[in-house]
Parts: structure tokens; sequence; C-alpha cells
């Protein structure tokens, strides 16, 4: 079934200018990019996207990281795409990321880990809606 999810390429990386490698790695896989932009997050803009991580207690620090310098957003579209990214990332910690993903290569900490994406159906479509207007979107 053909899915969008949603990508940030987190303030580490792009500080590091990996973006275009990033999204390299993504394309040589096979998804495909319908949307894109780089911008700054608000510290309160931060809160509001992981606002499901409102109790956890590393909230502040990661949203303090996620609004310390500017990211890249976008929106890719393929078979499965929201697993299908999930997969080349690599898990969330890069200690036990796999070979060839995206966090073993790049991520510095469970926190600093490069990359975000979706991880269902319905929080892809929340966090899409979060960064893009239907016109931004190019498929
Ligand atoms: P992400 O996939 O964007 O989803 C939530 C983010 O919180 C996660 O990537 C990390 O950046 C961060 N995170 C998750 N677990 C921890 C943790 N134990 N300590 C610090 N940051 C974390």
């Amino acid at each position: 079934m053909t899915q969008r999810t949603l990508s940030i390429i987190k303030p580490d990386a792009v500080e590091r200018n990996l973006q275009g490698r990033i999204l390299s790695m993504i394309q040589e896989k096979g998804l495909k990019i319908v949307a894109l932009k780089m911008l700054y997050l608000t510290r309160e803009q931060a809160r509001g996207f992981y606002d499901v991580h409102r109790e956890k207690p590393f909230f502040d620090s990661l949203t303090d990281y996620m609004s310390s310098g500017p990211i890249v957003v976008s929106v890719l579209e393929g078979d499965g795409a929201i697993d299908r990214y999930r997969e080349i990332m690599g898990a969330t910690n890069p200690e036990s990321a796999g070979q060839g993903t995206i966090r073993k290569a790049f991520a510095l900490d469970i926190e600093k880990n490069s990359v975000h994406g979706s991880d269902a159906p319905e929080t892809a479509y929340r966090e899409i809606s979060f960064f893009f207007s239907q016109m931004e979107l190019v498929g």
C-alpha cells in the first residue's frame, strides 16, 4: 500500500552538513520525496510536535535540542513507506542501529540521533499536517 511518512533531518545532522547524504540514502532505497523544506522550530513548536513525549524525562532536553538549529523536513512516499523509512533510519539508539542505517552512520547519541520518522499512519498524518499544507505535497 502506498503510504506517506514524515522525515526530519535533525539539527545535529544539518549542522554537520549531512542533509544531502541522508536524502541520498533515502532516495537510493526507492522512497520518493514529495515535499521538502528547511526551517527552524521555536521551542514552543518543538514542544507541540513532540507533545506525546511531554511526560518523559528527556522532554525538555529533546525540545531544546530540536529548536537549537535548522532542520530539514520532508514527506516520503512509497509502498509501506512508514516501516521502510524506520528500517532505513535504524534503531532510536545508534548503539543498537544496524549496519547501513542512517543512525548507525551519523547519529551522535540517543537524543542527537540525526533523523526522525513517523511511527504509524495516524502519526504520519498528524506530523505531515504539522509542517505541510496540501498545496506543498507534490505527488
Ligand atoms: P525520535 O524518533 O525523533 O522520537 C523521539 C525522540 O526523543 C527520539 O527520536 C530521540 O531524539 C529522543 N529520545 C528518545 N529516547 C530518548 C532517551 N532515552 N533519552 C534522550 N532522548 C531520547
